[in-house]
């Protein structure tokens, strides 16, 4: 069982070309506790992505430490932190070339020494992980034919074969139709691991996610419940779009319709 902390986690892309009113991210305190579905939400551009980054240790905070447990990430090696964070990225991977097999059996590499090939139990995880996301038979096509919602599918299924113990996931369901949306964060749900998932469907969030933070030009600018956190006020504020909030009929969680004008 793993939690995820960042406290007071400062970061800005220095180096990568400068321009004058800089994106940084500021005094980010985060936790995701061991089992927990904690959601990210934002607009575009407010820091969603660079947060994740910092968490799944690619980039390095100016400031601040990000913990797994007790254990800094920065103290551990790369693959120390492979073997315990799986990570669903927003862009695919340049797989080309590789079969869906393949690329869903990247994700025991951590797990494995260097000249290791796949033991039996490699496969049978690779095959479950399939399984598991809807793509049983696709093992022999090519990744980069696959439609956009089976890459994602084919990426989730990687990540769960990792066997992860904390899992990062950048807009999930941004590929997929309604009914794999709902799949895929039931299954991410029911994996009842640690789950930071940046989202923009905020109806998709209120259903799924035990906490949310909203992030806004780089600063958590609240943190709750989504029933504490999706107010009409926070959503004008940060999204700049007027919303009327209600009750969803059958599950009780927050309604979110969005007030448009055409
Ligand atoms: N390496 C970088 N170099 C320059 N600018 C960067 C870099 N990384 C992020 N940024 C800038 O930081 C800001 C935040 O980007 P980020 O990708 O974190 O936003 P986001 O909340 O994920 O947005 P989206 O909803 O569009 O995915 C953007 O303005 C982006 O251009
Ligand atoms: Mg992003």
């Amino acid at each position: 069982m793993t939690a995820l902390t960042l406290n007071n986690i400062a970061w800005s892309p220095l180096g990568h070309g400068h321009c004058h009113h800089q994106f940084q991210l500021s005094d980010i305190e985060l936790h995701v506790a061991s089992g927990q579905f904690v959601g990210l939400i934002g607009p575009n551009g407010s820091g969603k992505t660079s947060l994740l980054r910092c968490a799944y240790r690619f980039a390095r905070p100016a400031e601040g430490e990000v913990l797994l447990d007790e254990h800094n990430v920065w103290q551990q090696s790369p693959r120390w932190c492979a073997q315990r964070i799986a990570v669903v990225l927003q862009e695919f991977p340049d797989a080309f070339g590789l079969t869906v097999d393949e690329v869903v059996a990247m994700g025991r590499t951590p797990h494995k020494g260097l000249f290791d090939g796949d033991t039996h139990r490699d496969q049978q995880i690779t095959h479950e992980a399939l399984n598991a996301v809807g793509l049983r038979g696709f093992e022999d096509h090519a990744f980069a034919t696959l439609s956009g919602g089976e890459k994602q599918r084919v990426i989730l299924a990687r990540a769960l074969a990792q066997q992860p113990d904390l899992l990062i996931l950048d807009e999930p369901t941004n590929h997929l139709d309604p009914r794999y949306q709902i799949e895929l964060l039931q299954l991410v749900k029911r994996l009842n691991i640690g789950t930071l998932a940046s989202l923009h469907d905020l109806n998709l969030a209120a259903a799924f996610c035990d906490r949310l933070y909203v992030i806004h030009h780089g600063r958590i600018v609240a943190s709750g419940t989504p029933a504490e956190v999706l107010t009409v006020e926070l959503l004008r504020d940060v999204f700049g779009v007027d919303a009327f909030i209600d009750r969803h009929p059958f599950s009780g969680y927050p309604r979110i319709t969005w007030i448009t004008h055409p």
